[in-house]
């Protein structure tokens, strides 16, 4: 009580003394002198600090002070000071940390929890009247640097964890620090005991710190050592590296298992139910089909006793034969047509794919792909695709090319001024003129003796050949290039074989093959 109001008093000097001086100023003469008081600066005082006992507006005609503590008795003086003689000297209570001033003032140093008394003055005036005023301190003990507790250093993911700032003192205020940010209740954090315990509930990997706890008093502030839980998680779902499921045979293969996991996991593969390794990695040098099936990564984190499995269907495949290419006709008119047949001897899961003139054949409207792509309709032709073909085979671990295939694309116009009016006649741009269906006549019949083409269409399909007769760059280039001859000579070796990839040879077509060879 006494503490308390020896504050208030002092806080209304500063308040209310400017308030009242105001007043006194405007209405009354102003006094000469402000009131005389004392104060213990600081009010509140570490143990083992110092307390200076003050004395404000020191009257004028004193001749001594005299400190005493709890009351004026002889017994209870801590010391004196002479004014007259500048001496001081100690009383019965002196302590020896004692230190008197010629201001009144009385220093105490080393303070302990046992100063936290009344003090008092007593001034002794010229006259020996005698004046006493009294004050006090707080004082509190310095607090120790805290460290922090846990029920569990090693807490599981998904459990709670209790963090206790130790040790406990009296008038402590305790503050929570997680990663450099104050900590306050929220969705997963509990506070009690006056902030000193620190509940984490349904703890995460990310809970892991570091966390400081910090003591507060009105005179000391100290915080702890950082300090990191070490949460147990996972395995998490495993994944298995590299991801591809197809393998060439003969390459080695290589996998990987990983999943997150603290403390880190223990591996083991097995392969179609069998045990095959106790590392994370799996290595089988030179695969063959027998090395497809299925491969378990069986993964246990013994923290948490938790574990946990992945599989990976792998599947071992050869490498692709290299494809044919194979044509009725490699060289036509413009306006004709021109069908070309990938043929390979491979079965599973194949890719066709087209090249013209070693680039990727960009299909216009008049190209036509069917049979999964092993069979390439140009109808009609244009000039322009004339060139180079080839087809690609690929199954997910290889791939190869065919030898080209060239075609070659006449033009219309130039096979018109030749005057040959058989193609007239075919095209059916000529009628009813008798001479030139005479020499048409003549023609024909001369082709039938020869060739024995039973209709008119088989005459226009004849036409090609002679053409490709005639410009021989196939016949001469058997290596880069195959030619109508070549082609059908293979093709008809490869008849018995029945491919597997369903790519029909065009049967249809075939008689005629036979008699373009016998030419
Ligand atoms: C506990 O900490 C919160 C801030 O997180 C604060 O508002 C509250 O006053 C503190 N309580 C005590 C008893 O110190
Ligand atoms: C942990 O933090 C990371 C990154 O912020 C986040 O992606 C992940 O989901 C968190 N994990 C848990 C279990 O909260
Ligand atoms: C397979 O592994 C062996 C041994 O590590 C190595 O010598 C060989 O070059 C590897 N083969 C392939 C195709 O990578």
């Amino acid at each position: 009580m006494e503490l308390a109001s020896a504050r208030l008093h002092k806080g209304q000097i500063s308040w209310w003394g400017l308030l009242l001086t105001a007043l006194l100023l405007t209405t009354w003469s102003p006094p000469t002198t402000a009131k005389m008081t004392i104060e213990a600066v600081p009010f509140d005082v570490a143990e083992g600090k110092y307390v200076l006992l003050r004395v404000v507006n020191l009257e004028p005609g004193i001749r001594a002070f005299h400190w005493f503590k709890d009351n004026a008795e002889r017994e209870n003086e801590l010391a004196r000071y002479i004014l007259a003689e500048k001496s001081n000297r100690s009383g019965m209570a002196y302590s020896g940390r004692e230190s008197l001033y010629s201001t009144g003032s009385m220093y105490i140093h080393n303070v302990n929890k046992d100063d936290e008394r009344t003090y008092i003055i007593q001034i002794v005036l010229e006259d020996y009247a005698m004046k006493r005023m009294n004050t006090t301190f707080h004082v509190h003990i310095a607090l120790q640097k805290p460290s922090i507790t846990a029920n569990n250093y090693s807490p599981i993911e998904g459990g709670d964890s209790v963090l206790i700032c130790e040790p406990y003192t009296l008038h402590t205020n305790y503050r929570w620090i997680r990663n450099g940010k104050s900590l306050s209740e929220g969705d997963r954090l509990k506070l009690s005991e006056g902030n000193r315990t620190l509940t984490l509930l349904s703890i995460t990997r990310n809970d892991t710190g570091p966390y400081e706890c910090e003591n507060r008093n009105i005179v000391t502030t100290n915080r702890s050592d950082p300090f990191s839980l070490n949460i147990a998680y996972g395995p998490d779902t495993p994944s298995i590296f590299p991801s591809d499921i197809y393998l060439l045979q003969g390459s080695n293969l290589s996998l990987s298992c990983r999943a997150a996991s603290n403390p880190p996991a223990q591996y083991f593969w097995l392969f179609n139910e069998t045990s095959k390794a106790s590392s994370q990695e799996l290595f089988i040098l030179s695969v063959t089909t027998i090395n497809s099936g299925i491969y378990t990564c069986f993964v246990n984190n013994s923290g948490t006793g938790l574990s946990r499995t992945i599989i990976k269907t792998i599947t071992v495949l050869e490498a692709v034969t290299q494809p044919k290419v194979y044509a009725i006709n490699t060289t036509v008119i413009e306006e004709e047509s021109v069908t070309l047949t990938c043929y390979s001897n491979d079965t599973g899961i194949l890719q066709i794919h087209w090249l013209f003139n070693n680039h990727t054949l960009q299909l216009t409207k008049r190209m036509t792909l069917s049979n999964k792509n092993s069979i390439l309709t140009i109808d009609p032709t244009k000039r322009e695709d004339s060139g180079e073909y080839l087809c690609e085979i690929s199954n997910p671990v290889s791939s190869k090319r065919s030898n080209p295939v060239r075609v070659v694309i006449k033009s219309l116009r130039a096979f018109q001024s030749n005057g040959n009016a058989a193609i007239m006649i075919g095209f059916g741009l000529v009628a009813g003129v008798a001479l030139i269906a005479a020499l048409a006549y003549f023609l024909y019949s001369r082709k039938r003796k020869t060739g024995g083409g039973s209709d008119q269409r088989d005459l226009t399909e004849h036409k090609p050949s002679a053409f490709n007769h005639n410009l021989g760059p196939s016949d001469n280039s058997p290596n880069k290039v195959d030619d109508v001859s070549y082609t059908v000579l293979n093709f008809r070796d490869q008849q018995p074989k029945q491919p597997a990839s369903a790519c029909p040879p065009p049967r249809a077509k075939e008689s005629l093959y036979s008699q373009v060879k016998k030419k």
